[in-house]
């Protein structure tokens, strides 16, 4: 659904920061699903997780929040054996896709949940166990009225920094400038973060970070990107 679409749905019962879209799996997606979700998928059903048994070890945990197609996510995790990682997305081809890609890497330190990252958060990942929690290229909605519908909103930010770790990071990038300048302003407000950057707003690209499939649209439009890292201190 469009933005557009979205504005003239009447009763929204909760404000999200997606709209549900319709799509198909491809046969690949699907099959991925079948083959791999027994062993990669969390379900929020399942309740607060021991994360050390679900990975089988004490390594740290990424949570990465809406992985669009995961491609990224699937690098990220190939590359870094040493931490464990958990990807959240509403979208269930880009689940599909996300397993297909960890199958073919051959990874096994990454879990996925298809649900709102929200209610993850909130049900499923105990207080302080998150060393870092990625949001890259979130939903930027554009439209003044749809601000509220962003992710990054104070009292986001107050639940979010319960489940990372004392010295845990959450780590935001955006190629929208008024998205970027809105991050800023709610995480320079919230309680408990210190911003990483020298200069008290953007840091550079981390090394960790490939250039994800939003980042390289935005490119091509002509868009800048801004990165973010605030670490939680108490
Ligand atoms: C603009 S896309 C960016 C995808 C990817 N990070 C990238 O950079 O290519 C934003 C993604 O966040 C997902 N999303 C938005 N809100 C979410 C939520 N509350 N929980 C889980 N996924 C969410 C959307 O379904 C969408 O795939």
């Amino acid at each position: 659904m469009s933005e557009q679409n979205a504005e003239n749905t009447p009763y929204l019962r909760k404000i999200r920061s997606f709209v549900r879209r319709e799509g198909r799996l491809t046969k690949g997606q699907a099959q991925a699903l079948d083959a791999n979700w027994a062993s990669m998928g969390l379900e929020h059903g399942m309740g607060l997780l021991d994360l050390a048994a679900v990975f089988g070890n004490n390594n740290p945990v990424v949570l990465e929040i809406g992985f669009g197609m995961g491609k990224s996510l699937v690098e990220m995790a190939k590359a870094a054996p040493e931490f464990n990682f958990i990807g959240i997305e509403v979208h269930k081809p880009g689940v599909g896709a996300c397993l297909m890609a960890a199958s073919e890497a051959g990874v096994s330190n990454l879990r996925v949940f298809e649900h709102d990252a929200i209610e993850v958060l909130a049900d499923n990942i105990p207080d302080a166990s998150l060393a870092r929690v990625q949001l890259f290229f979130p939903d930027p909605w554009h439209k003044k009225r749809h601000h509220k519908r962003r992710i990054v909103q104070l009292e986001f930010a107050e639940n979010l920094r319960q489940k990372l770790s004392i010295g845990g990071v959450f780590h935001m990038a955006t190629d929208w400038e008024n998205y970027a300048e809105h991050m800023l302003e709610v995480m320079s407000a919230a309680p408990g973060y210190q911003n990483q950057s020298a200069s008290s707003d953007y840091v550079p690209c981390p090394d960790y970070r490939p250039k994800t499939k939003f980042e390289a649209r935005g490119e091509r439009l002509g868009h800048g990107v801004w990165d973010l890292m605030f670490e939680r201190t108490a």
